[in-house]
């Protein structure tokens, strides 16, 4: 989704695939508040994190052993 894609997301409460997030759970209005600088900032430091492996990874990477 891209930068743009996950600012788009968090200030309107629906994903780029249509799903609209249940504030409930995910307190998209609280985090709307931000300015675009502090969204890039927090988009920037998601993107930089490691890749955690997901259970279908590890499958995967068991069945190629
Ligand atoms: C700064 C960025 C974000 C923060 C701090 C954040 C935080 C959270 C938190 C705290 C929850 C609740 C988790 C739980 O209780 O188990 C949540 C749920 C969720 N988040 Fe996020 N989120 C962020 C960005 C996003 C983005 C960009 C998307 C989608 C493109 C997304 C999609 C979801 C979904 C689908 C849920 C499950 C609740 C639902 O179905 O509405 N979040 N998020």
């Amino acid at each position: 989704m891209g930068e743009e894609g996950f600012i788009k997301t968090i200030r309107s409460g629906v994903t780029p695939e249509g799903k609209k997030l249940d504030q409930k759970f995910m307190p998209w209005q609280n985090i709307a508040q931000q300015d675009d600088e502090a969204l890039k900032a927090i988009y920037t430091y998601l993107m930089a994190q490691p890749k955690l492996e997901t259970p279908k990874d590890l499958a995967k990477a068991k069945s190629e052993k």
